[in-house]
């Protein structure tokens, strides 16, 4: 179909309406839309032309796009029509599935009243509404009735079907089926993307005849936030949590505490957040972790909670005498930022704590699979100790490094009992992350590859992660090189740039593919996580960090497109503005200038 062929078609399907209704939008309104050879192409409102021009979202949904602005891209089959119909505010139903417990329906409650928000953040003021329009319904049907899995674990299946059409004059139904309420919540997220705002006819538009068939590539699909370093309002997390629901990223892991402060409420062991956190108010309570795991569930993301240890600890463990090197200067010799401290595994009574607080995680997180931590353990630090190395002495050890990896062996074996116990499981799948420990021969000596998932940290193309893969350990992928966003800005024990300068632009995070990464093991690569390690960056700064990069890095999860950043980039620049309307205060990837003259702006775009 031609461009101009295309326009009229369009406008013939779409707007049954007399030219002068448009033009009471048009005193306003200076520009709008026009789809020529597959761009969007904006124009001069006009007498004559403003019958055609359309708006940009609706544009952009039909022009030179197979997938509109879905972001991420669908994996299975999409249609879409160029067929926008009115949709009537005031005329809305949900229909969720029946025959729920109080509790399952309290949670699709919150789901459809979430997916209300969304439509109403897409009008820009209610005043200025054009009244009527179409109802619209919406029927959700899920497989899994009777036993429903309201808990996301590594088994649960994500797809969804969704199909939009018009049976009933009038009305516009949106049919979802999905397995269960993870899928059909996605589903709910692509209605909402084929659903916009007209700024020209000032009024909100359903695409009326499509259909989407759809399911992730990868099974994990995360974020990760460390609270330690600099402390996070629960409001500022209950954000992260919008945006990852918005492109379905379903995992955010909580890097709760560290050496800098521990700002979780520990119900066994309250001096540990008495004394650790920075302030008294900048503690998670048991509530807010109630209410931030609560909120993720409703937005289909499971809040995974890390504690990490036996190095990372510090700040809470004050007057216990269970660690080493607690702060102790010069830093640089036992660990690789301040304050240094690591937990003493020769302290029986150690293992207790870490069994409270592990108890405190599973009764508030219920987690699938849990996260140990396990980086950067320095040998000189325990070896600082005089009563770790007469412990170690004492039963016959050296004092080589690897007799300090035998000692961490131990630990990982009595941390590992107690995770065991609190979970009343043996089979709880731990993370860990790499380190000299996922190195071999250790790794072999004390990790076991049926039980432990290694989280890489570690530069993309290190020889190291074929090591991991070949002996069968699943993981999960965070190279530092793509996907640490906290990397670009001033250093903070140093001067000059921060260690791992220069920043990551999204196209980078875009083209991180685990599929180069793994090799011929992709089958054990689970999926991957930005992080967020808060050294430099807080609640005030959080936003325009994760945002759109955790986008470009959910399209790679969800889809792994074979096509490029570049194909993707206009889409970007649509889905960039669709964060900001939902209050996630995104970076500006490039001048508003580009948007609105898609495809003027990239160097190579005279290249074809
Ligand atoms: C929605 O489902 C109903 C009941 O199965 C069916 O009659 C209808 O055709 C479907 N509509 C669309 C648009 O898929
Ligand atoms: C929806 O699109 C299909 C083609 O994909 C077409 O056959 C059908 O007539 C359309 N329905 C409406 C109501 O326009
Ligand atoms: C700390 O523990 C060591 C043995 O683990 C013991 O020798 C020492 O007296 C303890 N110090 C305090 C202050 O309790
Ligand atoms: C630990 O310290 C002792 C001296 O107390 C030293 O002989 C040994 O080499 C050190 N071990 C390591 C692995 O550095
Ligand atoms: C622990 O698990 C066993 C068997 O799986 C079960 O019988 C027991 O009730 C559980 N205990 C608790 C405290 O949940």
């Amino acid at each position: 179909m031609t461009g101009a062929a295309f326009i009229i078609v369009l406008f013939l399907l779409a707007f049954g309406f007399a030219p002068e209704s448009v033009a009471a939008g048009t005193d306003e309104l200076v520009y709008g839309y026009e789809c020529q050879s597959g761009k969007c192409r904006k124009v001069e409102l006009t007498e004559t032309n403003f019958v055609k021009a359309i708006s940009l979202p609706v544009c952009r949904l039909f022009c030179g796009s197979s997938i509109g602005t879905l972001w991420p891209k669908p994996t299975g089959a999409v249609q879409l029509e160029p067929l926008m119909r009115q949709v009537d505010m005031s005329n809305i139903e949900v229909q969720i599935p029946s025959g729920l417990s109080r509790k399952e329906k309290k949670l699709w409650k919150a789901t459809e009243q979430r997916w209300m928000d969304l439509l109403e953040a897409k009008i820009p003021n209610r005043k200025i509404l054009k009244e009527g329009g179409y109802q619209l319904t919406v029927s959700i049907k899920t497989t899994d009735n009777g036993g429903a899995p309201y808990r996301l674990t590594l088994d649960t299946d994500e797809s969804y079907a969704l199909s939009v059409g018009s049976e009933v004059a009038g009305e516009i139904l949106a049919n979802i089926t999905a397995g269960n309420f993870f899928g059909a919540r996605h589903a709910l997220e692509t209605l909402n993307q084929l659903i916009v705002y007209d700024d020209i006819r000032r009024e909100v538009q359903v695409t009326a005849n499509a259909s989407v068939s759809d399911a992730p590539v990868y099974k994990w699909r995360g974020l990760l936030l460390d609270t330690s370093r600099n402390y996070y309002s629960v409001k500022s997390i209950k954000r992260t949590l919008d945006g990852m629901a918005m492109v379905k990223l379903n995992t955010f892991h909580w890097h709760i505490t560290d050496s800098h402060s521990f700002p979780l409420e520990v119900s066994k062991r309250p001096e540990l957040s008495k004394l650790g956190a920075y302030t008294p108010s900048k503690v998670y309570t048991h509530a807010d972790v109630e209410d931030i795991v609560e909120y993720g569930r409703e937005r289909g993301i499971r809040v995974m909670p890390e504690f990490d240890s036996p190095a990372h600890v510090g700040e809470g463990w004050q007057h216990k005498n269970m660690t080493a090197c607690f702060n102790a200067q010069p830093w640089m010799q036992y660990c690789v930022e301040p304050p240094c401290g690591q937990l003493d595994p020769t302290v029986d009574d150690m293992y207790n704590v870490l069994e409270d607080i592990f108890s405190d995680m599973f009764k508030l997180h219920n987690p699938d699979v849990f996260h140990m931590g396990g980086d950067e353990v320095s040998v000189s630090c325990w070896n600082s100790s005089e009563t770790i190395r007469n412990w170690m002495l004492k039963r016959g050890w050296g004092l080589t490094e690897a007799d300090f990896m035998r000692l961490w062996g131990h630990y990982q074996e009595e941390a590992l009992k107690r995770v065991d116990r609190v979970a009343n499981t043996t089979n709880t799948p731990v993370i860990m992350w790499t380190s000299k420990l996922t190195n071999a021969p250790y790794i072999d000596d004390y990790l076991d590859p049926s039980r432990y998932i290694i989280q890489i940290w570690t530069e993309g193309h290190d020889k190291v992660i074929q090591e991991i893969l070949k002996r069968g350990y699943r993981i999960i992928v965070s190279n530092y090189d793509a996907l640490y966003f906290d990397c670009g800005g001033a250093g903070w024990v140093t001067g000059g740039n921060n260690w791992c300068s220069p920043y990551i632009g999204w196209q980078k995070v875009y083209q991180n593919s685990l599929t180069k990464i793994a090799g011929d093991y992709e089958h054990h690569v689970l999926g991957a996580e930005a992080a967020i390690w808060s050294e430099q960056i807080d609640e005030y700064t959080l936003d325009n960090r994760f945002w759109p990069r955790a986008s470009a890095l959910a399209e790679r999860l969800w889809s792994n497109p074979t096509e490029g950043w570049r194909q993707a980039e206009s889409r970007m620049l649509l889905h960039r503005e669709r964060l900001v309307e939902n209050g996630i205060g995104a970076e500006a990837l490039q001048p508003e200038w580009c948007l609105q003259n898609e495809n003027e702006c990239p160097v190579d775009a005279y290249a074809h």
